[in-house]
């Protein structure tokens, strides 16, 4: 790993062993983008590789009687472009100024390479141990105007195809600026022959994958709810058309930021596309006086000539090992079982001790009370702000049931909603200017509730204390952290109109101070982020809590797209999953507790009902699964995931593979949502696996008891180019494999050996 400055052409190379990243200063002092990509041989003259000439329409360069129409920012594939000189295209940063101009003009003036990598205050960002892990390059350009510095930094790792990008805006014009628009990365690619890829879908049907051709305009994933939001997850790839899950060209941009982002690719006439993601600039306005300096969110930039797949299992291991921090990042996650499903609101002392001690019984390692154990929390109208006991339900206090559940041999696990109020709380009779909206309008409600104007920091000081009070009262080792609506009518009583521009960001901002606060104060706590599910799954929320609840859809089908979208960034480390009651809750489908399990065995695994009201057979079958799940988990927690079958295509099968670095394990999972009579045959190819080594396959149809396959072991290459059979007796053919009548939702869970 290198980065390299020639002084002859002016050019930055940085690289490992995989990747590329070159940039070029140009004749006149602008940062042009030259190559992303497959690794390049590093030497001088890397600056031919950027394309330019005057384009018809396009503005020429003109300085001070020097006039060269050849040189056009327009034509120019460009570092970050700012607005209105000369590039007619959406740009990556807008500055607003006192003279009412938003025209800049950034040179270069100087760089600097560094070992190792910046943290950036009070933000999220990947990070290393030890310097000697990454290099970073910090390029300074200018505005001489404007008396505006932009310093632009990338940072790459030793060892991943991956470049952390950010940008910090400096003041020093005594007039002040105000930047409207700071993108965390922009990258001009110099060809339009990609697909987008990007992860939608809504509440409970979060990370979808679709994936669409580039087009000329604009193609973009956004949100402005606040939150990073269900409807679009701040991530986008650029495709090959040719690319596949395990072969062909992906890159990846990911932003770290859980509030308001704009992601977007921009093919122009020369099919030129332009990639940005940053901060929405909607509704973001951030004043800077002299002196002050605006940092961005990080934007990681991920490159893979192995196909979806490829890029998913960089991104996997750079989040687990350099983006989660503490203890939790190195350490196999506890077995939970959460009450919310089980109980709602109705919690009492005695439901919760009946439910945790036949949860440990069942060999459960973490009892979690959700919603409802606070003051007048006895549904969703009231409580929300007030976070102390109800006594009624617990009149032994959070630390009384605490210390009950500890004593049957188990962590305990707490809820909290720290952004949110109720009309009907304690915390907002007593400040009803706390909550987001302007003074004298109302406010929209979502779940009866409104937005605490986190932006203060009076009020994130508040629900520090009160969290603060109770994790320290109690025995407390897990803590889920909610947030069941987006924010709307933002708008902060205690900000001058000028600063109104800075709400959004500064929530958020005060929702990361308020998480490393209580990191720092209680570093054993294991956090799990939620927001409804996945409104705020995001790799920003990675630094503070390293998992997340990847969907309020506990559906074991639903949750096999949910999961598998997910599993484009996020590591199956950070997905939590749970087994939920049959019928299901939110679908009121049908699934046998295996299913639901095998499932949920590719997360955070965890159970999400009342065990009294399970068959003495699921009972038994969740000892089974706790044991089995113990097992294989760190084959699925620190091994290489395959994405194999797409379940949003119509042949209604999915499947994934995990295997283990060194490829003597795997552990594969087979879904079929409808079986068909007389169906085609199926089989699976299966990946990552050593193609000269044979593998004993087993397979469990009840999640846990695995049988060989009869024909004994198969090699790597075999399962890998021609597959896993997976057909049936009622597709036609039976080579005595499977049980007969296997059904509708069917899940398998395969084991593999190398001998
Ligand atoms: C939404 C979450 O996603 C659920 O798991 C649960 O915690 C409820 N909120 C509680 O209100």
């Amino acid at each position: 790993m290198a980065i390299q400055f020639h002084e002859s052409d002016r050019t930055f190379h940085l690289y490992n062993d995989s990747v590329s990243y070159c940039i070029a200063v140009t004749k006149y002092g602008h940062l042009a983008g030259l190559y992303f990509g497959k690794r390049l041989r590093d030497r001088d003259g890397l600056s031919h590789l950027l394309e330019y000439s005057g384009g018809n329409q396009s503005p020429g360069f003109y300085e001070d009687g020097v006039e060269d129409p050849s040189y056009s920012l327009n034509e120019i594939r460009q570092e970050y472009p700012s607005f209105g000189h000369g590039d007619l295209r959406q740009g990556a940063l807008v500055i607003g100024q006192k003279d009412g101009s938003r025209i800049m003009d950034f040179r270069y003036v100087t760089h600097r390479i560094y070992d190792g990598k910046p943290q950036l205050a009070g933000l999220p960002a990947v990070y290393t141990e030890e310097d000697g892990e990454a290099q970073t390059l910090e390029i300074t350009l200018r505005d001489e105007w404007l008396q505006t510095d932009l310093i632009l930094l990338y940072s790459i790792f030793n060892d991943y195809p991956a470049i952390a990008r950010s940008a910090r805006i400096e003041c020093h014009t005594p007039e002040g600026i105000t930047v409207l628009q700071a993108a965390s990365a922009c990258l001009d690619l110099p060809d339009s022959g990609y697909e987008m890829l990007e992860l939608a879908g809504g509440w409970a049907r979060e990370c979808h994958m679709y994936r669409n051709p580039l087009r000329p305009g604009i193609q973009s994933v956004y949100s402005r709810r606040g939150n990073s939001s269900s409807q679009f997850n701040p991530f986008l790839a650029l495709l090959r058309p040719e690319a596949t899950e395990t072969c062909g060209e992906a890159l990846g941009f990911s932003l770290l930021y859980s509030g308001n982002y704009l992601a977007q690719a921009d093919v122009d006439y020369r099919d030129v596309t332009r990639v940005t993601i940053g901060i929405h600039p909607d509704g973001f306005a951030w004043p800077l006086a002299e002196g002050q300096s605006f940092q961005t969110p990080e934007a990681v930039l991920v490159y893979s000539d192995e196909g979806l797949s490829g890029m998913s299992r960089a991104y996997h291991r750079l989040y687990s090992r350099r983006l989660v921090r503490g203890y939790w990042r190195d350490h196999e996650r506890p077995i939970l079982l959460n009450n919310w499903e089980a109980t709602y609101f109705g919690i009492t002392e005695e439901k919760m001790l009946n439910i945790a001690s036949k949860a440990r019984d069942l060999g459960v390692d973490l009892f979690v009370m959700d919603d409802g154990w606070f003051g007048t929390r006895n549904h969703d109208h009231a409580g929300l702000g007030d976070w102390y006991v109800n006594r009624d339900k617990l009149p032994q206090g959070v630390r009384g049931l605490a210390e009950k559940v500890t004593a049957l041999g188990m962590k305990f696990g707490l809820w909290f909603e720290p952004e949110m109020v109720n009309e009907d709380s304690d915390l907002y009779r007593a400040h009803p200017d706390w909550v987001l909206r302007t003074p004298g309008r109302s406010a929209s409600k979502t779940r009866h509730q409104w937005v605490l104007d986190f932006s203060r920091d009076d009020v994130m000081e508040n629900l520090y204390q009160q969290m603060s009070a109770i994790l320290g009262d109690a025995p407390v080792s897990y803590v889920k952290w909610d947030m069941n609506r987006s924010m709307s009518e933002v708008y902060s009583a205690a900000y001058p109109p000028e600063q109104q521009g800075t709400v959004y960001h500064r929530c958020i901002l005060n929702v990361y101070a308020l998480y490393e606060r209580l990191h720092a104060e209680f570093p054993h706590i294991l956090f799990e982020s939620c927001a409804g599910g996945g409104a705020r799954f995001d790799a920003g929320m990675l630094y503070y809590a390293p998992q997340g609840w990847t969907s309020d859809d506990t559906d074991a089908m639903e949750r096999v797209s949910i999961q598998y979208g997910a599993s484009v960034v996020y590591p199956l480390s950070s997905l939590g999953a749970h087994v939920s009651a049959s019928p299901n809750h939110q679908l009121s489908r049908v699934t046998s507790i295996a299913t639901r399990a095998a499932t949920a065995y590719f997360g955070t695994f965890g159970y999400e009902l009342d065990p009294n009201q399970l068959s003495a057979e699921d009972q038994a079958e969740i000892r089974e699964q706790i044991r089995f799940i113990k097992q294989y988990r760190h084959i699925i927690h620190q091994g290489d995931l395959y994405r194999l079958e797409n379940p949003y295509e119509n042949n209604g099968e999915a499947a994934w593979i995990c295997v283990s670095p060194d490829r003597s394990q795997a552990i594969a999972a087979y879904f079929r949502f409808r079986q068909h009579i007389t169906a085609p045959l199926s089989r699976i190819r299966l990946a990552g696996l050593d193609p000269d080594a044979d593998y004993k396959v087993s397979y469990c149809r009840n999640s846990t008891e695995p049988v060989e396959l009869p024909f004994g072991p198969v090699g790597g290459d075999e399962l890998m180019q021609y597959g896993l059979i997976t057909s049936d007796s009622r597709s036609g053919i039976h080579n005595g494999i499977y049980p007969d009548r296997e059904g509708d939702y069917l899940a398998r869970i395969y084991l593999l050996e190398k001998l």
